[in-house]
């Protein structure tokens, strides 16, 4: 049995959550329920804007659930100055644009590697986990580990969007290269974007795969089944 582990994203219980501007539904039992349902981790995007996850639920779920926390933000003195003090267990330096409705490709690092480095660095040495959510190319894979991250995340959007049994085997080509890469390097290997029941199979295949993040299907499918259900099925899937 594979053993690829599940990070469950729940922004979007944060986002139905504000849709109110109430307390429920509730990120703490979301983190309980997932974790207990067979997520290994559970994965938060604290984003410039707070649209969805706000300070307060990464406080609350680190304070009150016993369970790794993988926090997603962009490389900002704002957002690492509350990771150290946080301290979740590991980060995933992701893009953000303003005004983009979700994560848009890895990042562009041209420029902005000795800020990266610095952010990377800093985390590291303060024992947190750090990847680098990056397009599945040699380059970024390359800068990512010249400037010490533990793994990458490949994007895996492309795949995720591509239509068709031809074009999708060309993205998973592409993601199935790009791994080998990062093993290569002896760097974790995580995925993740827009992964839903019908297309995580062959990535969860990929050799090597440590790690995927997964959201929106897994929230959306909650709304039906239950979190719980949601989960277990996703994680079945995986192995
Ligand atoms: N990985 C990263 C780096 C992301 O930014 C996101 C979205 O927040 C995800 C994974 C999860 O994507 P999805 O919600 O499409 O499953």
């Amino acid at each position: 049995m594979r053993n690829v582990k599940l990070g469950v994203n729940i922004d979007h219980v944060a986002t139905i959550r504000n849709a109110r501007n109430e307390k429920n539904p509730d990120t703490v039992e979301a983190t309980r329920v997932a974790l207990s349902s067979g997520a290994d981790m559970v994965v938060m995007h604290l984003r410039g804007d707070r649209r969805h996850i706000k300070d307060d639920d990464l406080e609350r779920v680190r304070r009150e659930v016993k369970g790794l926390i993988h926090l997603e933000m962009a490389a900002t003195p704002e957002m690492e100055k509350i990771a150290l003090r946080v301290r979740p267990d590991s980060v995933c330096l992701v893009p953000e644009a303003p005004g983009e409705v979700t994560t848009q490709g890895g990042l562009k690092m041209t420029g902005k590697l000795t800020e990266l480095e610095r952010i990377v660095r800093g985390l590291s040495k303060s024992g947190i986990e750090v990847s680098l959510f990056v397009d599945p190319e040699p380059q970024p894979i390359r800068a990512a580990h010249n400037i010490g991250a533990d793994s990458v995340e490949l994007c895996t959007s492309k795949y995720s969007e591509s239509w068709g049994k031809k074009l999708q085997a060309k993205e998973l080509e592409t993601l199935q290269l790009a791994s080998f890469l990062v093993k290569e390097l002896k760097m974790g290997l995580h995925a993740g974007h827009g992964l839903d029941y019908y297309n995580v199979v062959p990535v969860a295949r990929i050799e090597g795969m440590d790690c995927l993040n997964i959201g929106y299907s897994i929230i959306s499918r909650a709304v039906f089944v239950g979190l719980k259900s949601a989960v277990t099925e996703m994680k079945r899937l995986m192995q």
